[in-house]
């Protein structure tokens, strides 16, 4: 396999047919450098979120190979916080505040107490929440609660952010409103 400096992402024609027969990619290759922003366009049922979950190590190619960052997507997940998605719905725990939402990731991998603190608000002042730290989900908007999932994706630290059409669920105006904010963030 041919290995290209920077490459965060690569596919290498990949086919992916699911047990119900249906090909959702074939023959598929792309390449992600490093410091790149990636969009994947297509009509409903063209295979992105199936290329997009391969990514993150939800799903195995039926051909080819997947690489990120030149390893196995499920060993670079296994290893380290290098990979995080952000899925279509926020996913809060409602009995958690935003700030413990935040802070769940990261103790569950064991990063001690005042460091995943300080992790946690610096994410939450990225995506303009620091004064919702103590409020609940249920006392949110929802572009409030998508700002807390994509907090909670940031809080680890991770390389690579996979998107899996965050903003779908949300009026055209907040969208915008997030689309400007992730790029700033980013
Ligand atoms: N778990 C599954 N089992 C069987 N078929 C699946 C599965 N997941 C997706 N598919 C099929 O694979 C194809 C690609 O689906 P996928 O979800 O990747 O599309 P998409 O491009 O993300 O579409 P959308 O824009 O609607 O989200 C579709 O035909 C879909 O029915
Ligand atoms: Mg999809």
């Amino acid at each position: 396999m041919e290995v290209v400096k920077g490459e965060v992402v690569s596919f290498q024609h990949v086919d992916k047919v699911y047990h119900s027969g249906t090909v959702a990619l074939s023959q598929f290759d792309l390449s992600i450098a490093d410091g790149e922003f990636i969009s994947f366009l297509g009509p409903s049922g063209c295979g992105k979120s199936t290329a997009l979950r391969m990514v993150a190590g939800l799903g195995e190619a039926t051909n080819g190979r997947v690489k990120v960052f030149n390893q196995s997507p499920k060993d670079v997940i296994k290893h380290s916080n290098d990979i995080a998605y952000v899925f279509q719905e926020a996913n809060l725990l409602p009995w958690r505040t935003v700030l413990d939402n935040v802070l769940l990731p990261l103790e569950i991998r064991g990063i001690n107490k005042e460091k995943r603190k300080e992790c946690a608000v610096e994410v939450l002042e990225m995506v303009g929440l620091k004064d919702y730290l103590h409020a609940y989900p249920r006392q949110l908007s929802g572009g409030m609660k998508m700002r807390v999932s994509i907090a909670r994706a940031l809080a680890a630290k991770p390389k690579l952010l996979l998107m899996d059409e965050p903003f779908a669920a949300l009026d055209e105006m907040t969208r915008q409103t997030l689309q400007m904010d992730l790029l700033q963030i980013w």
